[in-house]
């Protein structure tokens, strides 16, 4: 569900309408309804309620740190990947102590400025890493809580280039080795092994696969707790997906994904954690863009929007559908009409949509891509130096831009020309 609703035949973001946010800030940018994100990071929450549980927004998914921020504030701990998001987090008022880091390639001097900051756990995927972290806590004179990040061999059903728990795929270390690997981790003073982490894809919309690598990952605590590790702590990645169309079935809610979480793994009486991303953000966020030109082709017709590749790559990388929808609501009974839907960029990849039924549409209209709030602007670029469009969020009668549109100098101004030329 989200706050993106036709009123008199106007879309609003919760009680504004784009409308006055498009006059005030210019197209493209991107929109979020402070009620959606909050909404959907209370569902994971009372999915575990009774479980001693934390819900660590995987904020790669869309980072702004007003919305850090605004999920903070609910009780969030961040999930981050990378040194910059684990500053950005910290800036907008995280404690290191929700904070845990993943990624596969933890940089020593991430690990050092995370671990003397704080943090609450390394996901460690590698016993490279294990080494390396160990070593830059014993050069800190501390020691590095982590938990372990196994890969189940579970096949996720999911788009390839988003698939993570095939024991073909770069993350963590094959569930298979890991009795040895947790003995090895035992041995680095530096570490102090708490848990297990697993993570095995985004855009998940069955259940089935997350049952598998849970039960596994049961399998495993009970194995690694004989052994004499203290697994207290499961960290159980992100993934759950979200419905795209609205046409299509909806994929499991989170209390669903609560409840199979609590029969898989409740009887362990291990703290967990979740890293949701997309659920949290994707349907909270629209990206807004105009109607450049109608342009007829050869047996097809082209609405040639102001956003691009550059702005939403998901559908150019990912061949990802979101729904497109005009700002003005159709009459009831309009005719749709098919189009190809494309940005202003040099290629062809540069293509929302082939053959989209719209209805009628004129030049300048205001239209909306839905589910746009998760992978959206922070995968943007500046790809044919379009800068990178404006965030702007949305509580009740309220909207602030939250990242304003660079200027053109500041975006030129960047580069530095050698004193050679
Ligand atoms: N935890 C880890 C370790 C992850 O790698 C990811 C996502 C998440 C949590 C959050 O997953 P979510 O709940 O958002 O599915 N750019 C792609 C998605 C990449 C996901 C990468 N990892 C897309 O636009 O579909």
């Amino acid at each position: 569900m989200d706050h993106f609703l036709y009123r008199n035949g106007a879309l609003h973001a919760e009680d504004v309408p784009l409308s006055e946010i498009a006059a005030a800030v210019g197209t493209p940018f991107y929109v979020y309804s402070t009620a959606t994100l909050l909404r959907h990071y209370a569902l994971f929450d009372e999915a575990l309620a009774g479980v001693d549980h934390l819900v660590c927004y995987a904020m790669k998914a869309a980072s702004n740190q007003a919305i850090l921020k605004t999920l903070a504030q609910a009780g969030a701990g961040m999930d981050v990947v990378s040194l910059g998001e684990y500053l950005r987090a910290r800036a907008a008022g995280v404690p290191g102590e929700k904070i845990v880091f993943s990624g596969v390639g933890k940089t020593a001097d991430e690990m050092r400025r995370a671990l003397a900051g704080g943090i609450r756990q390394f996901n460690v995927e590698s016993e490279p890493e294990m080494e390396a972290l160990n070593a830059v806590a014993r050069d800190l004179g501390t020691v590095a809580p982590v938990t372990i990040r196994v890969n189940p061999d579970v096949d996720a059903r999911t788009h390839a280039k988003i698939a993570t728990g095939k024991s073909e795929n770069k993350f963590g270390i094959p569930i298979a080795r890991a009795r040895q690997v947790y003995a090895h981790a035992a041995r680095l003073p530096g570490l102090e092994v708490v848990g297990i982490d697993v993570h095995i894809g985004s855009q998940l919309t069955e259940l089935e696969p997350f049952a598998q690598a849970y039960a596994k990952l049961a399998g495993l605590t009970e194995t690694l707790r004989a052994d004499g590790h203290d697994i207290r702590r499961l960290d159980l990645g992100g993934g759950l997906g979200i419905p795209y169309a609205r046409s299509n079935a909806a994929p499991p809610l989170p209390t669903d994904y609560g409840r199979l979480i609590r029969d898989t793994l409740g009887h362990l009486g291990c703290e967990i954690e979740i890293e949701p991303g997309r659920l949290i953000a994707g349907n909270a966020g629209l990206m807004m863009t105009r109607v450049i030109y109608l342009k007829q082709g050869e047996g097809r017709d082209f609405l040639i929007l102001d956003a691009a590749m550059n702005d939403l790559i998901r559908p150019a990388m990912y061949d990802a559908h979101h729904d497109i929808v005009p700002v003005i609501e159709p009459e009831p009974g309009a005719e749709a009409a098919p189009y190809d839907i494309v940005g202003p960029v040099c290629e062809t990849g540069d293509t929302f949509a082939r053959q989209r039924p719209m209805p009628p549409l004129r030049q300048g209209d205001l239209i909306a891509f839905r589910g746009a709030g998760a992978y959206g602007a922070v995968m943007a670029s500046e790809y044919n130096t379009r800068p990178l469009i404006p965030e702007v969020m949305v509580k009740g009668d309220q909207f602030a831009v939250i990242r304003r549109r660079p200027t053109f100098d500041e975006i030129i101004n960047r580069d530095t020309i050698p004193e050679w030329l």
